[in-house]
């Protein structure tokens, strides 16, 4: 079972971090580089995982978990740092990525990425387990729906049995209203992101989150797995869990705030190097 009053509160501060420094212990500073489709976050944590710091920008410097624009990427990464560094008076070194699964021929490329913008990658982990950094779950599976893809990660007895990932995500969405609505994808972004009008635009998705439903069912036994936990930009949408209730007949939640939770358990994952 998932501490939702925990990770609530824990998510709550990772989101303060965005607008304040917040107070930390110890001398060092741990930070997780998410390099997602639709955006590249930077969370920065203390010693003891408190949350201290973060960076977003929305980008498209990747297609399907792969890096389609490295310049574009080093460039962003290294003024979030520098953002970053600016807000915390001090400078940022050791650092964990993820990669979704199937694209480990692609790690290489994400770590040339973090060290152009001067970081050290002390640890590489596949995102859905670094989501359950922050989830601590041990039985179950952890969906995380970004821009572009579902990835998925399957829990027993508290170790990952199982990663999957596949190209549906948030943009499939955008290109449905865009379609539907007859605007523009920014404009459709901009509707998606808007929480008044989730009740209105679920119609329309409907069959797109039916499809990430499905993605999950195909890999998951509903007599094994009694719940799954969505994160990830796309499980903002209010009303997902019904949806994959509907599909999947298995139990499913999320926190109040799903958006930063793998940037923040990539975080948990970085490895302070000696010195
Ligand atoms: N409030 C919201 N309601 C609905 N969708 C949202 C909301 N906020 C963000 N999104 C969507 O979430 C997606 C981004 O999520 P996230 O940052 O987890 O993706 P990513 O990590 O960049 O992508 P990926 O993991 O697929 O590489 C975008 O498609 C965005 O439109
Ligand atoms: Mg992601």
């Amino acid at each position: 079972m998932m501490d939702l009053q925990r990770v609530n509160a824990y998510m709550s501060k990772v989101e303060e971090s965005e607008k304040n420094v917040l107070p930390h212990e110890g001398k060092r500073l741990k930070t997780g580089l998410d390099l997602g489709t639709a955006y590249i976050v930077l969370v920065v944590l203390d010693e003891n995982n408190q949350p201290v710091a973060c960076e977003k920008r929305a980008a498209s410097v990747l297609r399907d978990g792969v890096v389609v624009d490295y310049s574009g990427a080093c460039r962003i990464v290294r003024e979030l740092k520098e953002k970053l560094e600016e807000r915390l008076g001090e400078e940022l070194i050791d650092c964990a990525i993820a990669m979704p699964a199937g694209t480990e021929s692609s790690t290489r490329t994400h770590q040339y990425v973090a060290e152009s913008a001067g970081f050290e990658v002390t640890n590489i982990v596949d995102e859905p387990t670094a989501a359950n950094a922050i989830y601590q779950i041990s039985d179950g599976v952890v969906v995380d729906i970004g821009g572009g893809t579902t990835g998925l990660a399957i829990l027993h007895d508290g170790k990952v049995v199982q990663i999957e990932d596949e190209p549906t995500g948030g943009t499939h969405l955008s290109l449905v209203l865009a379609g539907n609505y007859h605007v523009s994808f920014a404009e459709a972004e901009a509707i998606k992101q808007d929480y008044a009008r989730h009740k209105e635009i679920l119609p329309v998705v409907r069959p797109v989150l039916e499809k990430m439903a499905t993605i999950v069912r195909k890999y998951v036994d509903p007599s094994k797995i009694d719940t799954i936990y969505l994160c990830g930009g796309t499980t903002c949408l209010t009303g997902i869990e019904g949806i994959f209730e509907k599909v999947t007949g298995i139990h499913t939640v999320k926190p109040a705030n799903p958006f930063l939770v793998t940037p923040a358990g990539i975080a948990r994952n970085c490895i302070l190097s000696e010195g």
